[in-house]
């Protein structure tokens, strides 16, 4: 599976979201995660994202982040279409461990 990392947080610029072909991400406010159980391993979604926050979980160090996924796809809706990326992204896009800005 693919995995949503640290720097989506408070950019969620969403271009991922328009071209995965099962529709497998789901939202909060200032973060989105892949469902691991519907994510097809196609890859797509890794090269649209502008903050390189995706990555397959065969990187090392990630487990944290696949638990992460997996936790909040379970409660956060599915989210089919883009939109437009959180006012600040531009700012927030490369600062360290955002995880701390985290809403649940
Ligand atoms: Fe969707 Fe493919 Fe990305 Fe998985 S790897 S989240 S199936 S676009
Ligand atoms: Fe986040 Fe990148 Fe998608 S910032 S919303 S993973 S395009």
């Amino acid at each position: 599976t693919y995995v949503v990392t640290d720097n989506c947080i408070k950019c969620k610029y969403t271009d991922c979201v328009s071209v995965c072909p099962v529709d497998c991400f789901y939202q909060g406010e200032n973060f989105l995660v892949i469902h691991p159980d519907e994510c097809i391993d196609c890859g797509v979604c890794e090269p649209e994202c502008p903050a390189e926050a995706i990555k397959p979980d065969t990187e090392p160090g990630l487990d944290k982040w696949l638990t992460l996924n997996a936790e909040y796809a379970k409660i956060w809706p599915n989210i089919t279409d883009r939109k437009d990326p959180l006012p600040d992204a531009k700012e927030w896009d490369g600062v360290p461990d955002k995880l701390q800005y985290l809403s649940p």
